[in-house]
């Protein structure tokens, strides 16, 4: 199978592309494509001949999208439908990245793909838009929600949480935030086994998937920092004790049961994904106890 994956550096670009495995993965980032701007999407469709198109590209950064909002939309919103377009006019399987801020975290359960949407904050309602405008375009498309994603490369809140604790006594982070955290290489590789499933015939739609088990901010850092072999203390605060520009969801835990029980998916609890992230960052991988 060859996989057009749209984000070339960006951490799931770059997991597909590490486990492509005997697939083909053809990366298309900046300059060659820019979304905000998504000219030329049926010459590099038609240069690259994929059999199955992946969107690994967004506006990411959730503070910065609050005074960005044009942006963000661009990049969120319309880009992602322009992208379905061009892949429903020629028939293509096509998946698109979204998440769990779609949500206000405030359901007290696990979130079905049915469930009510209701962001927070700029990055969840242009995602959100994301999501409706993708699948009004391209209804056979799947849009895979996940949430917390953190790679072995790049800058992300384990390698954030990794420096301070080496730079630091002490950490306070947020405890009241509970989601689950997801390895970007364990959902690449479920991302490439969905695309083969949709170019067999499978279903699209909304589908859930993360790694299992759930965390709070805190419990993720202290792993990560345990599990590198430092023993830097880390402290629960509650979220009012960390303003950020964003409003932050509290409970976005992802209800996997579609994934498991319609795909045959299911992603390794979170600290076994940690714990080889660790591995391949050259830090041991130690289990915290
Ligand atoms: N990070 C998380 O915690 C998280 C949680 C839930 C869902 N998600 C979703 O997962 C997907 C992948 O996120 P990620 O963590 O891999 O993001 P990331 O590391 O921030 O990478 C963002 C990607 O978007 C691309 N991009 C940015 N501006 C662009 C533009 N104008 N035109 C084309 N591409 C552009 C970047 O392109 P270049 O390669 O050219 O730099 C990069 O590949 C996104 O849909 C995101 O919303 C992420």
């Amino acid at each position: 199978m060859k996989l057009l994956v749209i984000g070339s550096t960006g951490q799931v670009a770059r997991a597909l592309a590490a486990k492509a495995g005997d697939h083909e993965v053809v990366r298309a980032g900046r300059p060659q494509i820019d979304l905000a701007h998504p000219t030329g999407l049926a010459d590099l469709i038609g240069q690259v001949s994929p059999d199955a198109i992946i969107n690994a590209a967004a506006y990411t950064a959730v503070d910065r999208a609050e005074d960005d909002i044009k942006a963000a939309r661009a990049l969120n919103e319309t880009g992602p439908a322009a992208l379905a377009r061009a892949a429903a006019a020629r028939r293509l399987p096509f998946l698109h990245i979204s998440t769990d801020y779609v949500f206000n975290g405030m359901g007290g359960a696990p979130y079905a793909e049915d469930a009510e949407t209701a962001p927070l904050n700029v990055y969840g309602q242009t995602k959100a838009g994301g999501e409706e405008a993708v699948l009004a375009a391209h209804p056979a498309a799947l849009v895979v929600r996940t949430s917390w994603v953190y790679a072995p490369e790049g800058q992300n809140f384990v390698s954030t949480m990794l420096r301070l604790a080496a730079e630091k006594d002490a950490l306070n982070v947020v405890s009241d935030q509970i989601g689950r955290p997801t390895e970007a290489h364990a959902l690449a590789e479920a991302l490439i086994d969905l695309a083969a499933q949709l170019r067999a015939g499978a279903e699209g739609g909304l589908l859930n998937v993360a790694n299992t088990g759930e965390a709070s901010w805190r419990d993720l850092a202290d792993a990560a920092i345990r599990g590198a072999g430092l023993s830097t203390p880390v402290t629960g605060i509650p979220t009012s004790a960390w303003p950020t520009r964003a409003r932050r969801p509290g409970d976005t835990r992802l209800d996997l049961t579609r994934a498991r029980e319609v795909y045959g998916i299911e992603l390794p609890v979170w600290r076994d994904s940690l714990e080889r992230c660790l591995e391949m960052m050259g830090l041991g991988g130690r289990r915290a106890s």
